[in-house]
Parts: C-alpha cells; structure tokens; sequence
C-alpha cells in the first residue's frame, strides 16, 4: 500500500504542512514533513476540514484520492477565489489629461497587441502589462464615477486622480478626491503635463500634503507618478504603481460562481438592439446566460471586448459589450445571472411591479434630491 505522507497529504488538503503537522502532533504524534499517516487518522483529518479520503484498492495497488465533500458555501467560496484584475477610473479636473492619459495607456498596452486594430468605444477597457490585466473604466470619467456611486455600486479598485503639473489642484480635482475617498477606493495621484513649461511638481505635492494625502517620497502614503501623456512619460511607472497597489489590496474573485456586475454603459445600437458595457465583478459570463437588471432582462447572445473581437466567456473584471437585453439597462445598476431566460423575464416583471407600488406609495410623500444626483 503506498504510504500518505504529511506533505503530500497537506497540500491535497490545500493545508500549510506545519498546521497539519501541529494538527497530528495535538493528537499525541510526532508527525514532521516526511512522515506517514496511518489511513485511520488522515480519513479523520480530511473530514475535519470537510474532504472525504477515498482510497481505492485495486490488487496491490491503491489509490487515494482526495475528494471534496459538498462544503458549506462560504468555504466553497473562499477556496475558489482567484486574484483578478485591478478595475481602475481616471478622474481629474477639466482638461487636466484625462482622455488624453486614457488613450495613451490604451495604443500602448493593447491586449495581445493589436493596436490599430479598430478600437471601439465602450466605456471600458483592458490592458496588459508585464502579462497581467488591468481594466481602465473609459467614461466621462467623473459623471460615471459619480453615477455609479450613486448607486453604490463599487466597481472601481483604484481612483487614478490627474493634476495637472501647471495648474495644480483645480475645484473639481478636490471634488473628485472627495467622492474617491467616500467610496474608499485607493488613491493613485499621477501629475500629467510635466512637459509643459510652468510645470511644478514640488507645488502639486504641497497641495497634497495639504490635504493630508501627502505622496510617498514626501513620507505620506499616496503613490505619485510623474507623467507626460502627451509625450508618453511615465506611463509605464504609472502602470507598475497601479498593479503594485492592486498586490496590496489582494483583489480576488470567484470565476466559477454565477456571473454578476455592473453595468457600464447603455445604447441603442442600430440592427443590434438595446446593448450594454458591463464589468463582470463575480463569476465568469458566458454567451446563452440569462440576465436580470432591475427592470432589464437579457439573454446573452453574444459578447464583444473592447476591440469588438466576439468572446464566450468573460471572467471576473473584464469588460464586455453584451447585446440580447429587453431595453437598455441602467449604468451603475448591477446585474445577476437567473436561471434561464424565463426566470429573468419574471424577475424584471415583479421589479416593474414594485417599483410602481414604491412609486404609487411615495407620490403623495415629498421629494428628496441627493447631492449625487445634483452633480
Ligand atoms: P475633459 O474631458 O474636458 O475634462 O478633459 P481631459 O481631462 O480629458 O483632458 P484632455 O485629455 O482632453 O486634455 C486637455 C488638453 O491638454 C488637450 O489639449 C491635451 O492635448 C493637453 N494635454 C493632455 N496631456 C498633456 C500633457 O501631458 N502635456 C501637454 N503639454 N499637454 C497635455
Ligand atoms: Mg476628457
């Protein structure tokens, strides 16, 4: 019979080796890594961590195999998270380089390099740098990002906030910092136009500090990139800071759960119907899923990326254009996967039902404007 060995044994459990050898040691052992586990113990180690060990005789042979049990969830959860890409947006003040910033990031870091391809529109896109992803959200950025808020949706990760070398801190730079910091999204300064004359980093890092968000070589904590997005410089840094940041916050998501996300953007498209740009947060979309948003349903019949190349499946933080939608859903709105198109028809049919009940309720009741709403 070939012997179950404690390192072998621990990672099959997805165990570190030293737990599982304080576990053995608990019951009176004196396991170390090499050690061999009688079959009694290891079948009651593995059912502690909810595993059944099966172990199979076949003449002189036997095999083991460790087979896991129908865990409760959460657990199931957890084991299946894998690191996603960071969901990052760009906000800033007027004219401070926003686009300009965007775009550049885009023709230089294309996935799988086909820059010049007919890049389309839609709201959202994914680079790849050092063969890692990073998805940049590619709307007016402040009005998306405050919309989406509105809605409590937390789609972004990193808030990359623009200042302009030349005119520092502007009214609607402070106004995005705020609404980056409510959301608690983390914070990535990048100082653009460092080429123009007039530039002066050093004042664009008073002001920091100022507000308390002082930058990293000023023995604050914000990570700063000097860049030109006109002439290209520091794009790569910024890029690197960006997936070093994404380290730290340990971004996961669960690929094989059902799809849920956000929605992005919405259209009508012409010959196509009603389309939106969604980013997938949990689970992986695939092409024949039905969906429901509020009021909104769809069945998936097909999906586009950001370079209009048709895909099938779309794991967590990508972003995809989605046709097969009943209407157009709204941006910021979070949409799940239902069992199948029937089910998701219903479920944006009892939506439509309450929300005219709300509706109907509220109508004699007087109105409040969020200050979101007013922005
Ligand atoms: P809005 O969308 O209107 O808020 O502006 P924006 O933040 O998207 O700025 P945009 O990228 O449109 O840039 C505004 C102007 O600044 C354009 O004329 C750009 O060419 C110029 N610009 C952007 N980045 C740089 C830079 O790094 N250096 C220089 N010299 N000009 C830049
Ligand atoms: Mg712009």
């Amino acid at each position: 019979k070939p012997p179950i060995i404690v390192r072998d044994f621990a990672a099959a459990l997805g165990l570190k080796p030293f737990k599982l050898i304080s576990e053995l040691n608990q019951q009176g052992g004196f396991a170390s890594m090499n050690s061999t586990i009688e079959e009694a113990v290891a079948i009651a180690v593995a059912e502690n961590h909810n595993f059944i060990l099966e172990i199979k005789h076949r003449g002189e042979a036997a095999e083991k195999k460790v087979v896991q049990e129908k865990a409760d969830p959460e657990e199931e959860e957890k084991r299946n998270l894998e690191s996603r890409p960071p969901v990052v947006c760009i906000l800033g003040h007027v004219d401070h380089g926003k686009t300009s910033l965007l775009d550049r990031i885009r023709s230089a870091n294309v996935v799988s390099g086909e820059a010049g391809g007919i890049t389309q529109h839609i709201g959202a896109y994914q680079v790849e740098k050092e063969g890692r992803k990073i998805t940049f959200l590619d709307t007016p950025g402040h009005a998306a990002f405050t919309k989406m808020r509105a809605r409590g949706a937390h789609v972004t990760d990193i808030a990359v906030l623009v200042v302009a070398a030349d005119d520092g801190f502007m009214p609607q730079t402070d106004e995005a910092l705020k609404h980056a910091q409510k959301a608690g999204v983390s914070l990535i300064v990048a100082i653009n136009k460092t080429d123009v004359k007039g530039a002066n980093i050093d004042q664009v890092k008073t002001q920091m500090q100022q507000r308390n968000i002082a930058a990293e070589d000023w023995g604050g904590e914000t990570i700063t990139v000097p860049v030109s997005a006109l002439k290209g410089e520091g794009i790569d840094t910024l890029l690197e800071m960006i997936l070093l940041q994404a380290d730290m916050l340990e971004l996961k998501a669960n690929p094989k759960a059902e799809a849920s996300g956000i929605i992005v953007e919405s259209e009508i498209d012409f010959g196509r119907g009603p389309m939106a740009t969604v980013i997938v947060q949990r689970g992986t979309l695939k092409v024949g899923d039905a969906l429901v948003c509020g009021t909104h349903y769809a069945r998936v019949r097909a999906m586009f990326d950001d370079q209009g190349r048709n895909i099938k499946a779309a794991p967590p933080s990508t972003p995809v254009r989605i046709i097969g939608w009943s209407s157009t859903p709204d941006s910021g709105a979070t949409f799940r996967t239902a069992k199948n198109a029937r089910d998701a028809e219903d479920q944006a049919e009892t939506e439509r039902l309450r929300i005219r009940q709300v509706a109907t309720r509220a109508a004699s009741a007087p109105k409040e404007v969020s200050v979101d709403q007013l922005f």
